[in-house]
């Protein structure tokens, strides 16, 4: 089934987010062609979004398994001024997060710094890309990937780690809907982040391995030590064997425990 652009419109509340969007049935990744839009000058707000990605990525190289038809994978081209980059990192997960509980009633959590998880598995992930020139940015693309109705045993290499809305509540759930929801909160939430209204604060209370023994891979380096909490900046606060406080600023976690 392909996405009905007139039902997300109809379910639209947002300002700029998701006004103009570029929808495609199939392509590599969403992040290259809003690369190319943003190159071209689309406004802030474009919203890139496909029903298939041949090519779809995630952090550390990895791809994104992207069936068609089934999922959300969209990206979004924000032109944020370079002190309210960070905030995109924690409100995309948020977005989903709340827009998932809003339309299911499930209650996602979420793993640092912006995995979403029901039930310990991987229902979407985030991945933010930037091009700054100086001290100013020139575009950031927040690709947002959600498993919505997709049979996850048809995808044995992570049929053990992820999960979609459809396994976790036996039926499928309109993708329009929850586009729409997802748009309009993320637009909420990033205007919020700006004002310093308690954003960081929902999405702290959403992070489910605070107070936990972790493992962080990040760049090369690898830490272990107790995931005390976060900052305002959404660095997570690592406190080691030795006592020693340690800020790190993005990377993988697991639990050691
Ligand atoms: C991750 O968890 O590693 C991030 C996954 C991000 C996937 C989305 S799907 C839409 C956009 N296009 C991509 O190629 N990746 C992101």
């Amino acid at each position: 089934m392909r996405l009905n652009l007139r039902a997300i419109e109809e379910h639209l509340e947002t300002e700029f987010v998701g006004r103009r969007i570029v929808y495609l049935t199939s392509t590599g990744s969403t992040q290259d062609v809003a690369r190319v839009e943003a190159e071209a000058g689309a406004p802030a707000g474009t919203t890139v979004v496909a029903e298939e990605q041949t090519a779809g990525r995630g952090r550390f190289g990895r791809s994104w398994v992207s069936p068609a038809g089934k999922n959300l994978y969209l990206t979004l081209l924000m032109r944020p001024p370079l002190e309210r980059l960070r905030s995109l990192s924690i409100v995309a997960p948020l977005a989903v997060a709340l827009a998932v509980e809003e339309m299911t009633g499930l209650r996602p959590q979420l793993k640092w710094p912006n995995d979403v998880l029901i039930n310990e598995r991987k229902l979407s992930g985030i991945l933010v890309e930037s091009e700054l020139s100086g001290r100013s940015v020139n575009y950031a693309l927040v690709g947002i990937g959600v498993n919505v109705n997709f049979d996850i045993e048809e995808a044995p290499e992570i049929a053990g780690i992820a999960t979609s809305l459809k396994r976790e509540l036996g039926r499928e759930t309109a993708r329009e809907r929850l586009l729409a929801t997802l748009l309009n909160r993320f637009e909420a939430l990033y205007e919020d982040a700006a004002q310093d209204r308690n954003v960081v604060q929902q999405w702290r209370s959403r992070l489910g391995m605070l107070g936990r023994h972790v493992k962080v891979t990040f760049r090369d380096q690898v830490e272990e030590g107790l995931a005390e909490d976060v900052d305002s900046d959404g660095n997570l606060i690592l406190v080691q064997a030795d006592s020693r406080r340690i800020l790190i600023e993005g990377g993988e976690v697991t639990l050691r425990e």
